[in-house]
This record gives structure tokens, sequence and C-alpha cells, in this order.
């Protein structure tokens, strides 16, 4: 077993799955940021993830708190709607647009970033995640995430024990 975990925020279940996988291919603990250790200093690396509603980064709180409680290794994931999907908020006139993706790595790296003793490593995972509860959705993310981007994830997880 390595000495690593992963800790997700997710509230339909996209997320929470995601997170599994990667554990899975990790060879770790999953946790729920609801009911997950107190002290991450034992860990050698930090699986940290969570999703996007509109165009916020939902539980920042757990960011914060690994910022807080942890020095070492930490790699990201999330899932949303249409990662790859052009960010809708805050479009700035004759400025490249920016993609949710690139939104949601800010986000999380800017609450790791308030420690310097935190490494955000470049190796990150998303994948789209249905609206479960919602009618009116466009088509590209139902059934995600799919059996390839779970697939995926836990190819992710396997990668990430290179290094530790
Ligand atoms: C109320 C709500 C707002 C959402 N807003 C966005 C959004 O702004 N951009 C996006 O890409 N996805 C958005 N989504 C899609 C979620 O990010 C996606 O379904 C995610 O996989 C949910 O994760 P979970 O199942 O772990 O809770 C939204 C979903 C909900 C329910």
């Amino acid at each position: 077993m390595v000495n690593a975990i992963v800790l997700y925020n997710s509230k339909s279940g996209n997320t929470k799955a995601v997170g599994l996988k990667i554990a899975e291919g990790l060879g770790c603990e999953a946790y729920d940021k609801k009911n997950c250790p107190k002290d991450f200093s034992r860990y050698d690396l930090v699986v940290a993830g969570s999703w996007m509603a509109a165009g916020m980064l939902m539980g920042a709180n757990m960011f914060k708190k690994i910022a807080k409680n942890y020095s070492g290794k930490v790699a990201l994931f999330f899932t949303s709607g249409g990662p790859e999907e052009e960010y809708p908020f805050g479009k700035e006139e004759g400025k490249p647009p920016k993609f949710i993706k690139d939104i949601m790595w800010e986000k999380m790296e800017s609450k790791l970033r308030k420690n310097p003793n935190i490494e955000i490593l470049v190796e990150r995972y998303c994948c789209k995640g249905d609206i479960k509860f919602e009618k009116k959705k466009p088509d590209y993310v139902r059934k995600h995430p799919s059996d390839e981007d779970l697939q995926n994830a836990k190819t992710f997880g396997q990668s990430l024990k290179t290094g530790l």
C-alpha cells in the first residue's frame, strides 16, 4: 500500500466515483472530505478533487484545510459539466478565452499556494460529470463519468505511484 490518500468533495457522486478509481489505481484509501482523517502529515501524497457549480469551485475549504495541515505533494482532479468548454463568467474584452479546466486548476492551486511547503504536481485529472438532476442539460455531459473516464482515472492513479 502506498502512503497516499485521496480526498473528494462530491454532491451527486461523479467526483466520488472518479476519486475511488484514482485510489484503486494508486492502491490507497479514498475519503469524503466530511469524514476524512484530521491530520494528513503522515502521507507522502494527497490527491484532492472537487467539482464546479455556476463557475465556482465547490468545497474550497477542503483545499484550505490541506494548505493548513499538510506539507508535501498534492495532485488535483475534478469533474464538471464541460471541463474543455469556455468559461462563461468574467470574459474580458480582447483577452484569450479561458477554459473551465484552467479556471478550476487555478482556483484549487490558489488555495494550496498559501502554503509554500506544498508541491502541486503537474500530473492532474479531470473529466465530464453528468448533471444528474437537470433535465435541460447539454448532450455532451450525459453518462459521464463514462467507463472510459473511470478507466482513465484508474490509470492516472497508477501513474501517480511513480515518484512516490
Ligand atoms: C447547480 C449546478 C451547477 C453547475 N454548474 C456548472 C458550471 O458552472 N460549469 C460546469 O462545467 N459544470 C457545472 N455543473 C456540473 C457539475 O460540475 C458536474 O455535474 C459534477 O460532475 C458534479 O459533481 P458531483 O457529482 O461529484 O457532485 C453544475 C452542476 C450543478 C448541479
